[in-house]
């Protein structure tokens, strides 16, 4: 398409202005449908700048999120993307398109969800602007209790596809979170259907909320102190695309073989909560002080109470709350 070679043009010489004769000539297309190209991608969104006698401009400010702006950093031919600008819920509707046969590698991504969800019932705050959401659709041959090994998986892929894209060193607090400066900045739904035949797993979800930027009203208030934005007031062109496609490149690689001892290991390194203290909170009962000793192969977590006794938590539905941290986006459901 003249529009997507156009933006790769502009692209090539980002913040330079390239004439539309130039364009036309190395594109083999006419002026005319250089023009209608440039005039499309402003009305997506794309910061381009047209003047007399020098031609067209893109900012490296660019930040729009896109099927075609993924797809150049994607790396995995297995990976195939559908961008939203608006979306009730990327796992809701990629669970749909599940039951429905979608093939290992699909994945959502939108610039907003209406109804966004997190762990344990609780919604997910989704505003647009300032976030990025996704979900890849796993088809692995596991049980259910494997699957927090690609919760864990997901972690480590989109700590490093942030470490890579703006070298910060985000940390994990067990299970599901990702915290910079002691803020969380993503947060991890993994959802799984069963087959009931197998007892195995017949897909997997899995769900990353990142916080990208400050919301332009700030975080609603009680997520105040508690949520943050990955990057800081940083602004990194084209953020969205990169990092959506840095997460997607990484997942699809170690959800293939989540048993590789480099992922535990990494994981582990990025573990806040090992020798501190740490509040266990299951559902129903009241919050037990431990301190957290050691990761499990598993991925559970081994912690010893306070009359001295060790317990081994596994995700699902417990979750432990670090003092200095939180738990971000999350809102109870009313
Ligand atoms: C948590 O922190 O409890 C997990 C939050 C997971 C949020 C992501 S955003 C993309 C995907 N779609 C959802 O509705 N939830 C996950």
């Amino acid at each position: 398409m003249t529009k997507e070679r156009v933006l790769e043009a502009l692209r090539n010489r980002q913040d330079q202005y390239v004439s539309g004769a130039a364009l036309a000539e190395s594109l083999h297309v006419s002026r005319t449908a250089v023009w209608k190209a440039v005039e499309q991608l402003r009305r997506e969104g794309y910061p381009i700048e047209s003047l007399p006698r020098m031609g067209h401009r893109l900012s490296s400010r660019s930040d729009v999120l896109s099927e075609f702006g993924i797809r150049q950093y994607l790396s995995d031919p297995g990976i195939r993307v559908q961008v939203f600008d608006s979306i009730t819920s990327t796992n809701t509707v990629l669970k749909q398109m599940a039951a429905e046969d979608a093939p290992e590698g699909t994945a959502l991504v939108a610039a907003e969800q209406t109804a966004g969800r997190g762990r344990m019932g609780r919604s997910f705050y989704s505003p647009k602007g300032s976030g990025l959401y996704l979900s890849l659709l796993l088809r692995p041959e596991r049980t259910p209790r494997e699957s927090t090994r690609l919760t864990a998986c997901a972690a480590v892929a989109v700590a490093e596809a942030m470490e890579e894209i703006a070298k910060v060193s985000p940390e994990i607090k067990w299970v599901n979170d990702l915290l910079v400066r002691g803020k969380k900045v993503c947060g991890i739904l993994t959802e799984a259907g069963l087959d009931f035949e197998t007892g195995r797993m017949s897909y997997v979800i899995v769900g990353i909320g990142i916080n990208l930027r400050r919301p332009e009203r700030d975080f609603p208030e009680e997520l105040r102190g508690i949520a943050g934005p990955a990057f800081g007031s940083r602004e990194i062109p084209d953020v969205r695309n990169r990092l959506a496609a840095g997460v997607l490149n990484r997942l699809m690689k170690y959800a293939r073989d989540p048993e590789a001892d480099s992922i535990w290991q990494k994981y582990r390194d990025r573990l806040m909560v090992l020798g501190k203290q740490v509040l266990v909170l299951s559902p129903g009962q009241e919050p037990v002080q431990a301190t957290a000793l050691d990761l499990e192969r598993d991925y559970a977590l081994r912690v010893r109470l306070a009359n001295g006794e060790e317990q081994i938590l596994r995700s699902g539905e417990i979750s432990i709350r670090v003092p200095e941290a939180a738990d971000g986006n999350l809102r109870k459901r009313t």
